[in-house]
Order: C-alpha cells, then structure tokens, then sequence
C-alpha cells in the first residue's frame, strides 16, 4: 500500500503488560466458553469469576447477551455479524489480557473459524478454549430464555442449534457437561486447570 493510513499506535511508550501484572500480582488469561445457548456458558463464568475474586485475583467477563447490547449492539445472527462479534470481543479481550487481568468471556462462538480467529486475536499462549458441550436436547429442555421455543416455530431465524450449526471443537483445552456435572464440579476443574497458569507470586 503506498498510502498510510495516518495511523500511529504509541504502545512502545505506555507501561507494558509485565508491569501490570507485577502490580495485579497474576498473569492475564483469557478463558474462552464455547458452546450453545443455555449450556451454562454464563452460569459456569460467573461461578469461576466469584471463585477466583475470592482468592484476590482481577478478573473480567464479557458476556454474548451484555455484549449484544452494548458495544455490539449493531450486530444480528448472520455468519458475518457473528464474525464481526467475535471479532469485537477479542481484540477488547486482548485488551483486557494485556492489563494483566483474567478475562472470561462467554460466546456461542459456533465455529472453529471463529475460535480460531479469536485465539490468534488474542495469542493461543493466553488463550484456553473451554467448551461447554452440555447437549442441545438438555439446553432446549431448559429453554431458560424461551428462545429454542421460537426457534423452532420460525420466530427466531439462525438459531444456533436449530436453523444455524454448531461446530463442535476439536481439541478444547476442557469440556464441561452442565448435564452431568454441577457448577461446583465445572468450577473446582477449571480451577485445577488455570491456577497454576495465572500465579506470579504466592497467592
Ligand atoms: S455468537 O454466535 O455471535 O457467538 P453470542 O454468544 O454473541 O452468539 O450471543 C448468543 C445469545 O444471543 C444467545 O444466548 C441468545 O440469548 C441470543 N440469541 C438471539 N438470537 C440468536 C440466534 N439466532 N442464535 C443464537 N443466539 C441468539
């Protein structure tokens, strides 16, 4: 491109992620949750979220239904606006990561290009893909927000699950089966898996 954009990042100038985490005294992470709507992406996040504040670790969710109504609120269902969320959520992710702080983020995020392009957004070393397969005849069963409902009778078009895939993950770095196992039990494996990734020092 012979033209530049005019654009001139000043991060060399800013303090770096080390000195965050120096400050926070743990390493930034992004946790990722995939999985379909009504799995327990949420309810597993803010679990984790309460457990890890409570050892005085920073931490910070972001959230599909949050997100879609604030900065995303632009965005519907197509595979081009579900790109451009991911895509959203985890360059403000990385953000996050880079402040040294423990982010979770909780997204349909239904295909291997999107968690793709998320990790690699993010850098894979911060980024564990955690999938919460809990099955769709489960989720629809709980149909907590009655969107399987109008999913099926047409009212909702795209509906993961339903009218638009899910792709299941190859090698997530842990499943979880809201099905099978208890929020507590989700909790204390996820903790068994990101403690020792996210301590500096004794804490
Ligand atoms: S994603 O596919 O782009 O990753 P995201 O996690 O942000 O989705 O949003 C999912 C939430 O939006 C669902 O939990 C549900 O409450 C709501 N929703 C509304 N319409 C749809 C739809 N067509 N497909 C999936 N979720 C939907």
């Amino acid at each position: 491109m012979e033209e530049t954009n005019h654009i001139y990042p000043i991060f060399e100038r800013m303090l770096g992620r080390s000195d965050k985490e120096n400050l926070l005294g743990q390493r930034g992470l992004m946790i990722w949750f995939t999985g379909l709507s009504g799995s327990g992406k949420s309810t597993i996040a803010i679990a984790l979220e309460r457990e890890l504040h409570r050892r005085g670790l920073l931490c910070r969710i972001l959230d599909g239904d949050n997100i879609r109504s604030g900065i995303n609120n632009n965005l519907g269902f197509s595979e081009e606006d579900r790109k451009e969320n991911i895509r959203r959520i985890a360059e403000v992710g990385k953000l996050f990561v880079d402040t040294g702080i423990i982010t979770i983020a909780a997204f349909i995020s239904p295909s291997d290009e999107l968690r793709e392009m998320a990790s690699s957004i993010i850098g894979k070393d911060d980024f564990l893909e955690v999938y919460v397969s809990t099955p769709l005849e489960e989720c629809e069963k709980r149909d907590v927000k009655g969107l399987y409902a109008k999913a099926r009778s047409g009212v909702i078009k795209n509906f993961t699950g339903v009218s638009a895939p899910f792709e299941v993950p190859h090698k997530p770095d842990l499943t979880l089966d809201t099905s099978v196992w208890d929020v507590e039990r989700c909790v204390s494996s996820l903790l068994d898996l990101i403690l020792p990734k996210i301590r500096i020092k004794n804490i």
